[in-house]
């Protein structure tokens, strides 16, 4: 399916969302429809020519866009179970989501991001997401919809006044939001007003997917001496040694994402297009005007393709060699939990993990989220002991229940959790390095 991208379209899908979810006019939907599945073969019209930009921009600016993240994240992190030797009762789930979703907010729109400006705003932000299913389907949704209609609303006029107030030039605002301003009001003559609602799209994007090994992540840490007779220590997390010095650890996240991401990637048939399955030879004729849709939730629980543990969380699942993805004996016999996963030379393959989607409109975003997420984990880690407010064994929560998953799945109810700042670290203030 993600081969077939001139007949299967991303882009009708993209455009009916903004058409519903972020209720641009007339005009702006105008723009936004002209030749958005290439028609003319020239790649031009502002979905194509901004998806091609984002593709670029996220490869040159990861950096820039992380630190941003970075900046924002550990000054929530230094904050926390002060003073020293004090522990701090908080909810993971909101606590996470919560300073998450402002820091990934700050790092694309700048220092005057919206969320940074009225942190109030990530709660109408989550009720809007909450009921993403109802404002694509209820009619009249001000009347039906009342709380999550003025939610979004609330959401809009703060991005609208974004636009408005010119923001986005403020330095220390991303390259991308920046280049997405030049094309959108610049080149294809947006109105300020639409292009601040139109990067609901991008908040949408950053935000809701990405939500949250010891010895590993310590070899990534430094500590530096800090200056002048107040100044805390200072600890330096490496966070490049995170992706190359810690397989456990990213094994560990890849399963996190293989058992929680497991949206529905769509597409609209754009013509009629024949599909082969090549291990089978069965054909199926997609018809135009239809839609379709691979089902993670399928794929990444399919016994025939991970294996009999297939449902459970196995943290060494995607460590990179056959010898390191042995975890424990098993009747004396060592195991190799991605047996299934791997080519016959004994390599990860990758084509049943859609985490991330796939082919054309594979996430843009996807390495800075991993970024995201390593570095968020790894400051617990490294900084702080957590346990359960009684001392007894973590449960996992189960995951909410709800009709239309828009995005990665969510706890159904938050976990308490006591945090401690970890013995040796007490009195430290972390900083990231990218
Ligand atoms: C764990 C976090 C994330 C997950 C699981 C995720 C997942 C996905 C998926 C499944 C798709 C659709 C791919 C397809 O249909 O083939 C997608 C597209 C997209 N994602 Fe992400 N995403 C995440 C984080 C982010 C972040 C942080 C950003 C931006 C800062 C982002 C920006 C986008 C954009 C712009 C698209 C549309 C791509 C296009 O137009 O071709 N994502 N993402």
């Amino acid at each position: 399916m993600h081969k077939c991208h001139k007949t299967l379209s991303f882009n009708t899908l993209v455009a009916q969302a903004m058409r519903v979810m972020l209720s641009l006019d007339k005009a702006s939907m105008q723009v936004i429809e002209d030749n958005m599945n290439n028609e003319r073969g020239d790649r031009s019209g502002l979905l194509l020519e901004t998806h091609d930009m984002m593709f670029g921009a996220f490869v040159q600016q990861i950096d820039e866009m992380n630190a941003n993240f970075l900046k924002c994240w550990t000054s929530h992190i230094n904050a926390l179970a002060l003073p020293a030797g004090k522990a701090e009762t908080i909810s993971l789930w909101y606590w996470l989501r919560h300073h998450f979703s402002i820091a990934s907010a700050a790092s694309l729109f700048g220092p005057e991001s919206p969320l940074t400006l009225d942190p109030s705003l990530e709660h109408d932000f989550w009720v809007m997401e909450d009921n993403i299913g109802p404002l694509f389907s209820v009619p009249y949704p001000s009347i039906f919809l009342r709380k999550a209609y003025q939610a979004r609303q609330r959401v809009f006029d703060a991005l609208i006044e974004y636009g408005e107030q010119e923001r986005y030039k403020l330095p220390g605002t991303s390259r991308l939001i920046q280049a997405r301003a030049e094309l959108i009001m610049g080149r294809y003559g947006f109105s300020k007003r639409m292009f601040g609602q139109a990067e609901g799209s991008m908040l949408f994007a950053a935000i809701i997917n990405t939500v949250p090994v010891q010895a590993e992540i310590d070899r990534c840490t430094g500590v530096v001496e800090g200056k002048g007779k107040e100044r805390r220590r200072r600890c330096v997390l490496n966070v490049p040694e995170l992706r190359t010095q810690c397989p456990l650890f990213n094994s560990a996240m890849r399963e996190t994402l293989r058992i929680t991401a497991t949206m529905n990637i769509n597409r609209f048939v754009q013509e009629d297009t024949l599909l082969t399955n090549h291990s089978t030879d069965e054909t199926f004729l997609l018809k135009k005007g239809s839609g379709l849709a691979i089902d993670a939730n399928v794929m990444h629980f399919q016994q025939s393709i991970w294996g009999e543990d297939a449902g459970v969380f196995n943290a060494r699942r995607f460590m990179p060699t056959i010898e390191k993805s042995k975890g424990d004996t098993e009747g004396g016999k060592a195991v190799d939990m991605a047996a299934t996963f791997r080519d016959e030379k004994g390599k990860l393959h990758s084509g049943a993990f859609r985490s991330f989607g796939g082919g054309n409109n594979v996430c843009p975003g996807r390495q800075f989220a991993q970024t995201e997420m390593q570095s968020v984990v790894a400051l617990f880690v490294a900084g702080f002991e957590i346990e359960t407010p009684d001392g007894g064994q973590y449960k996992p929560p189960p995951f909410e229940s709800r009709k239309m998953i828009a995005g990665v799945h969510k706890p159904g109810r938050d976990v308490e959790v006591t945090v401690r700042r970890r013995e040796g670290y007490a009195d430290v203030e972390w900083l990231c390095e990218m």
